[in-house]
């Protein structure tokens, strides 16, 4: 549908990227609709990425994702989990394009800066779980 889930990862958060960030999800046309800073526990991380439980970089995805706090949001616009797909590139920043927010902040394929939801499913379960209704406007 019209929304998408995303989170500005530890990475981006220590490195001081939240604003260049927000600045480009916002320049490429997103409203905002939900926003907090917030950590994940490692229940939540495992939970959160279960789907690749089994591949070698789990655990360390899981430490990644729990070691400090990230931005998680909610994000308003046409198409827009597949418009975020785009704007924010390649998971390998190696492979993302000109112009995406991992290419300009990624610094490695583990530490890739920012997460969007790779489905209108996906989108919903994610938002449900950092926000409450009366914090999404
Ligand atoms: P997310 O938006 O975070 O879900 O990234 P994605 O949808 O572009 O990639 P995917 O869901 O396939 O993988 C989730 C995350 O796992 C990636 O963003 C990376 O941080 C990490 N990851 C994926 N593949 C590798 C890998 O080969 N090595 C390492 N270290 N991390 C990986
Ligand atoms: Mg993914």
């Amino acid at each position: 549908t019209n929304r998408t889930f995303t989170m500005i990862k530890p990475d981006g958060v220590e490195n001081g990227h939240i604003g260049g960030i927000l600045n480009m999800i916002t320049e490429g046309g997103f409203r905002i609709v939900a926003m907090k800073l917030t950590q994940l526990t490692v229940a939540d991380a495992k939970a959160f990425y279960a789907v690749h439980a089994e591949r070698p970089f789990y655990g360390e995805l899981v430490e990644f994702m729990t070691r400090g706090p990230i931005v998680a949001a909610i994000l308003e616009k046409e198409n827009a989990v597949e418009d975020f797909r785009t704007l924010i590139g390649a998971t390998n920043p190696a492979n993302a394009a000109e112009g995406t927010i991992r290419k300009k902040y990624a610094t490695s394929m583990g530490e890739n800066a920012v997460h969007g939801s790779d489905s209108d499913e996906n989108a919903a379960i994610e938002s449900a779980f950092h926000f409450a209704g009366r914090e999404m406007f």
